[in-house]
């Protein structure tokens, strides 16, 4: 059985989301929630200084269906990411999330995200100011270490400084990223997946709780995962092939599985009321292309979607064309 309401009681096991910039936005949160009725739902990441002077209805805005939802901040004053958390927490999120693992140029010259890692003092002051503004948890999302940390010593000491300052949950991206020389994608890749690390907190530190990121992309996985840590969190798999997403929530919740088609016509109300607002249909579709990932009639579900959903005036009923496109193949020849 997973947990998880919304008031982040971990006394059973979690599945969650993962932040992912241009990815997981409202639309695509709110179709997740229908595939995993248990998961926790992270927001793409915002920096802490957007949240106090940028558009927050476009920044923070979200759907109520999504609970438990957290926002993920960026950022490295502690004073920033204090009032950014609260002003999330008023927004109504149910968990604020600190980046500390994400490696590009443009983050770093900002001097937050995986290079955070380095610094753990400052991290301890940032999560320290955050706990003070908020009752909502504050949680890290970090990476085992950067470019020559190798040693597990200081990973684990990473993680000592900043839970003294009063974090509790941590999601380890479960490889290091290096600073220089791999672009974001490639440090998703490349760099080692080294699980034991993250097992060997949760050993060494069981009050703490220690959700494992990075590669996981099955229910066995997610089985296996979930014998020596407190949570998964789900990247990519859960993206490109959003049907495993819900078989694993089925598979730890013991609920039943439901049918794709019958997944995709819960999202139809939500759809048709963004529509009526004036979003363009591509705008969610774009989140559901994997849906019947190796399934017959998924090219022509992906393809019908892609190029139809640009056209002016595209409505629920391309939708309805793609799910045709996957029925007639489950159709018998005469
Ligand atoms: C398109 C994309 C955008 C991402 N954006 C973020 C982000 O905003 N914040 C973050 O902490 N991680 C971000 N990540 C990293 C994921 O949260 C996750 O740590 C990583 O993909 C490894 O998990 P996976 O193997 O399950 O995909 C992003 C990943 C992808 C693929």
């Amino acid at each position: 059985m997973i947990l998880l309401d919304k008031t982040l009681n971990y006394n059973e096991k979690m599945i969650a989301v993962a932040p992912m910039m241009d990815w997981t936005d409202s639309h695509c949160r709110v179709f997740h929630r229908l595939l995993a009725p248990h998961a926790r739902l992270y927001t793409e990441m915002v920096h802490a200084q957007a949240v106090i002077h940028g558009d927050r209805d476009r920044l923070l805005g979200f759907d109520e269906v999504e609970h438990p939802v957290a926002v993920q901040l960026g950022g490295s004053e502690p004073e920033h990411l204090a009032q950014a958390a609260r002003i999330a927490q008023d927004w109504g999120y149910d968990e604020v999330n600190l980046n500390v693992g994400c490696p590009s140029d443009r983050v770093q010259a900002g001097r937050f995200g995986a290079c955070l890692m380095r610094e753990p003092a400052l991290v301890a002051d940032c999560v320290a100011a955050m706990i003070a503004a908020v009752h909502v948890p504050v949680t890290v999302k970090c990476r085992l270490g950067v470019d020559e940390q190798e040693d597990y010593d200081l990973f684990h000491a990473f993680i000592e400084q900043v839970s003294a300052a009063g974090c509790r949950v941590f999601f380890v991206h479960a490889r290091k990223a290096w600073l220089q020389g791999l672009s974001p994608k490639e440090n998703r890749e490349i760099p080692p997946l080294r699980y034991d690390w993250a097992y060997r907190l949760k050993r060494e530190r069981p009050e703490l709780i220690v959700a494992i990121n990075g590669g996981i992309a099955t229910v066995e996985q997610v089985r296996e995962h979930l014998r020596h840590t407190d949570g998964v969190m789900i990247g990519r798999a859960a993206y490109h092939e959003p049907y495993v997403l819900h078989e694993m929530d089925a598979a730890l919740s013991g609920g039943d599985l439901r049918d794709r088609a019958g997944l995709l016509r819960a999202w139809r109300p939500y759809v048709e009321r963004q529509l009526s607002c004036g979003v363009a249909l591509k705008h969610m579709t774009r989140h559901v292309l994997g849906l019947f990932h190796a399934q017959p009639g998924g090219r022509a579900f992906r393809q019908i979607l892609s190029e139809g959903a640009h056209r002016p005036g595209a409505d629920w009923s391309l939708v309805e064309q793609a799910l045709a496109a996957t029925a007639r193949e489950l159709r018998p020849a005469a």
